[in-house]
Formats: C-alpha cells, sequence, structure tokens
C-alpha cells in the first residue's frame, strides 16, 4: 500500500464508467430493498462519497460489520447518481474492512453530539463534518501564512521554546525543569500560581539549565536578534502561557505566527498585519469554500458575506485615546467602567468593533503601563507605539508594535517595570551595535480561526487543547 492512491476529493473528478477504490471511514449505512447505501470519508474533502451495494455483492455478514466507524475499502466503478446534491457515486464490487467499529460502544455514534462531548473524544472527533473541516481550515491558513511571507522575503526562522527569558515581562510562564517532582508545590499554592509547580521550589543552579528556564510566551526577542541581520523574518510555533483563565479565548498552548521587520515603523507593521489578514482569508475563501459553505449554513449565519466584505474594506484604525472617547459617548453601559489607562475588556473590544465599525479595527498607541516593555515610546511620555487588531465577534486577535530601538530608553523602561536589566543583555547588544528601527506583531492562529470558521470555542479550532485542568491525548 503506497500513499499514492486516490483519495476521495479525486474521485469526484471522474467519470462515469471509470474503476477505482475509495478507502475511508464510514459515516453511516442504511439498508432498503435489495440496496445499500454507504457514506465514506476520508477527509480528503467536506463532502462524503456515496457508495451503493447491490444485493449479493457482499456477503451478509460482511455488510453487517459495515457500520459507523469501521474503516473500509471499496473497489467499484463510478455511476450517475440518481440522489440530489452529488452528480455520481460508486458502485461497489468488493469490500475490505480494515478495522471494523462495534455500534453499541462507538463513541462517534450519535449525530448532533454536542462541541463539549466530543471534545472529550478529541481522538475520534476528526472524522466528523465540523472537525475534518475545521482541520482543513486550519492546515491550508497555515500553507497561506507560508505563503504570504514567502512572497515577500520573509525568511522563516525557528525561535526557541524553551527560554530563560520573559518576552511580555508578564510572567505568566510555565516552569521547564527536571527537579520540579522532587518539589512539588502544595495544592494551594498551585492553584494560586496557575501552572502545577514552582521554580521557587527547586534550587535553580542545580536544575538542567543551571537557571530558571520556561515555555516560551513569545518568540519575538530572538526574531528580533534574527530581523537585526536577516531583515525581515517571522516564526510560527507554538507558544504557552500559565494564566488561569478559562475563557472560550485562551489557551495554555497556542500558535502564533510572529513577523519582525527592519527599517518598518508603526505604519509599516498596521499596513503589513492589514494585508496579511486580507490574503490569509482571501485563501480560505478561495480554496476552502465547501468547509466555509458548511460554516456558514450550521455554525454562524452571515460569515461568507462577512469574510468577503472584511477582504474589500479596509480596515478602520484609531488611536486607544480616541477609542476611549467612542466608548465613553457611546451611551453603552459596560461591566467594566471605562477611563482612560483601562486595559480593555472584552466587551469593549466587541463594542467598538461589531456596534461602531462593524469590522476590525487596528487600535494604536495605547498607555505605556498597559504594554509591555519592548515597545517604542511615543514624544508624549504617556503612549507606546502599539498596535492591537481588533476583530469582530474575537476581539484581539493581532498583537503588535514598534520596538524600542534606543538604548537609554529601553534600560530605563526595563528597570522601571522591575525587570532585570542583566537577563536583557543580549537583547540591548542589539540596540548597542547597529540598531535600527524596526516593529513586528504577534497573530493568534486559533483566535483567525475563530474568526475564519465561526466556531465559538477555541477549544474546537486545535486538535488537542490545553487549558487549566485539562491536558488529556
Ligand atoms: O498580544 P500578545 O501577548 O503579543 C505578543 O506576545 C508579542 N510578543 C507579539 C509580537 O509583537 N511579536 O499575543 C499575540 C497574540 C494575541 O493578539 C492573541 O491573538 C494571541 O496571541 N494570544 C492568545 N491566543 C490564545 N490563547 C492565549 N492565551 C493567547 N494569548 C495571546
Ligand atoms: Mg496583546
Amino acid at each position: 500500500m503506497d500513499y499514492r492512491r486516490t483519495y476521495v476529493r479525486d474521485i469526484f473528478t471522474f467519470a462515469p464508467g471509470t474503476t477505482t477504490s475509495a478507502y475511508g471511514w464510514v459515516k453511516t449505512r442504511r439498508d432498503s430493498k435489495g440496496i445499500s447505501f454507504v457514506q465514506i470519508s476520508d477527509g480528503s474533502c467536506f463532502k462524503d462519497l456515496q457508495v451503493i451495494v447491490n444485493e449479493g455483492i457482499i456477503p451478509a455478514e460482511t455488510l453487517k460489520s459495515i457500520t459507523t466507524g469501521a474503516c473500509v475499502r471499496f473497489d467499484g466503478r463510478i455511476v450517475d447518481s440518481p440522489a440530489a446534491g452529488q452528480a455520481i457515486e460508486l458502485e461497489a464490487s468488493g469490500v475490505e474492512i480494515y478495522g471494523a467499529a462495534d455500534p453499541v460502544s462507538y463513541p462517534l455514534q450519535k449525530k448532533g453530539a454536542s462541541f463539549e462531548y466530543l471534545r472529550e473524544i478529541a481522538h475520534l472527533r476528526g472524522r466528523g463534518n465540523t472537525f475534518g473541516a475545521v482541520y482543513r481550515v486550519r492546515n491550508r491558513a497555515a500553507f497561506a501564512i507560508h505563503s504570504f511571507f514567502q512572497k515577500r522575503g520573509f525568511h522563516y526562522v525557528h525561535t526557541p521554546i524553551i527560554t530563560a527569558s520573559d518576552a511580555e515581562g508578564a510572567g505568566a510562564m510555565f516552569a521547564v525543569s527536571t527537579l520540579l517532582e522532587a518539589h512539588p508545590v502544595p495544592a494551594t499554592e498551585t492553584e494560586k500560581a496557575g501552572s502545577r509547580f514552582q521554580m521557587t521550589s527547586v534550587k535553580p543552579e542545580e536544575d538542567f539549565f543551571g537557571k530558571p528556564a520556561y515555555l516560551t510566551v513569545s518568540g519575538q526577542l530572538e526574531a528580533e536578534t534574527l530581523a537585526m541581520g536577516m531583515t525581515n523574518v517571522y516564526t510560527f510555533g507554538p507558544t504557552f502561557r500559565a494564566e488561569n483563565s478559562s475563557t472560550s479565548r485562551h489557551l495554555a498552548e497556542f500558535w502564533m505566527v510572529e513577523p519582525e521587520m527592519a527599517f518598518c515603523d508603526i505604519d509599516g507593521d498596521m499596513n503589513l498585519a492589514e494585508e496579511f489578514l486580507k490574503e490569509v482569508i482571501g485563501d480560505i475563501l478561495e480554496n476552502c469554500a465547501d468547509d466555509l459553505a458548511f460554516f456558514n449554513q450550521r455554525i454562524e449565519p452571515q460569515l461568507l458575506e462577512t469574510l468577503s466584505h472584511v477582504v474589500s474594506s479596509p480596515f478602520e484604525r484609531l488611536t486607544y485615546t480616541e477609542a476611549i472617547k467612542l466608548l465613553e459617548q457611546g451611551g453603552e453601559k459596560f461591566e467594566y467602567a471605562v477611563s482612560w489607562g483601562i486595559d480593555l475588556q472584552s466587551e469593549h473590544e466587541r463594542w467598538l468593533t461589531e456596534v461602531k465599525v462593524g469590522r476590525p479595527v487596528i487600535l494604536t498607541d495605547y498607555p505605556k503601563e498597559i504594554k509591555a516593555f519592548y515597545m517604542r515610546g511615543n514624544e508624549d511620555g504617556k503612549t507606546v507605539r502599539a498596535m492591537d487588531v481588533l476583530a469582530p465577534r474575537i476581539g484581539e486577535i493581532i498583537g503588535g508594535s514598534q520596538r524600542e530601538e534606543r538604548l537609554d530608553v529601553l534600560e530605563a523602561r526595563i528597570t522601571e517595570m522591575g525587570l532585570p536589566l542583566e537577563a536583557y543583555w543580549w537583547y540591548l547588544d542589539l540596540r548597542r551595535y547597529g540598531s535600527a528601527p524596526h516593529s513586528g506583531f504577534g497573530l493568534g492562529f486559533e483566535r483567525l480561526l475563530l474568526y475564519i470558521t465561526g466556531m465559538k470555542n477555541i477549544r474546537d479550532v486545535i486538535p488537542f487543547h490545553r487549558t487549566p485542568g485539562h491536558a488529556e491525548f
């Protein structure tokens, strides 16, 4: 057996009369007088292939074991289909059953199972319509992202997953250690910390790396070192956050796309972000039409209309200060009161994008107190050149900024924020030797997928989610 064989997707292009074999998993079998209908799928496309099995072709015992979930190969001939919604079907001449699936215990038996239930059987849910579609869109989006950057001369760089520096200076990091097991934190402390172990419970100098080490929250700082030499680079890898937030938009392990550009300011950064989102969404509209049609029909009405609109209209650009004014004057009662200086909550972001503007919004020039240490300070001394892209339904989808390229300003900022200057010696070296104005951003890949698919929970756009209290599979 070779991987180079016919996919169900290919079979739909075959002319009636062609003999072929179809490999896949059984979705359903329905028997009527003298004929059985079997729907099979192999994940290659949204549509299932209908196989018709005329009485007498397959022994009755064999036919009985062709049940939902079984893995099979049907050999046969393509014929015109009288059924609505499909041009052709496969008339079986024989079958091979690779793996039966006990219909009594097969967990994916029920139609219309809840997404919560399907999360518990994430190892099987990819066989269903919704998750097949999600994973195909995920695959195509990853491809479109690489292609977007490669076409523009960006170099794909690999930044470390284990790191000693806190890129966001926010402290929501998972410790990496070979000593932790011997020194677990007591249960109550564990809950407080939001992660299972605390680094303070071991002697870091005796640990594997000789110092505290963590799972990275962002590849940005290392990407910056590569941009200062390679000019335009991007990373696309897993990142980790030990925030104890069980929301529909947060994962403890998620994938981030992070371009970093030398000789680029915040305007160039925004332009790239907008061009990037439009091109990737446009690619999915073009190449995953069947999957999107399904999401549009079953998950999010008006999805297609919204996505087409996003591709063709300019994003709104506002400063944080302007956004605060709009929020204050909008007459809306928010749970979390609005005033200049607050970190925008999802209710505010959604009001701005959904009610006020009706499409994605790029907010810039946030107060420095609520943003990371590395952002370029503005002349007003109060705000930084941050830019967040907010999307309707999702809120923040991209976070980025122009970077502080002035050594003295950056040192002062790190100290002011109570971060250890020594730990950032190599990051400061970039400003010491051949510093350049530069900018970049981070796109949360799963947030983008929520936006494109209309799925409501971020746990449903990654095959195996990691969230507080959950690391199955
Ligand atoms: O805004 P963030 O924290 O920015 C950074 O990490 C920068 N270092 C990026 C850069 O400039 N290179 O995170 C970037 C994006 C967010 O806008 C959001 O889409 C996503 O990452 N994100 C998460 N996605 C899922 N689960 C979480 N817990 C996330 N935290 C951030
Ligand atoms: Mg952010």
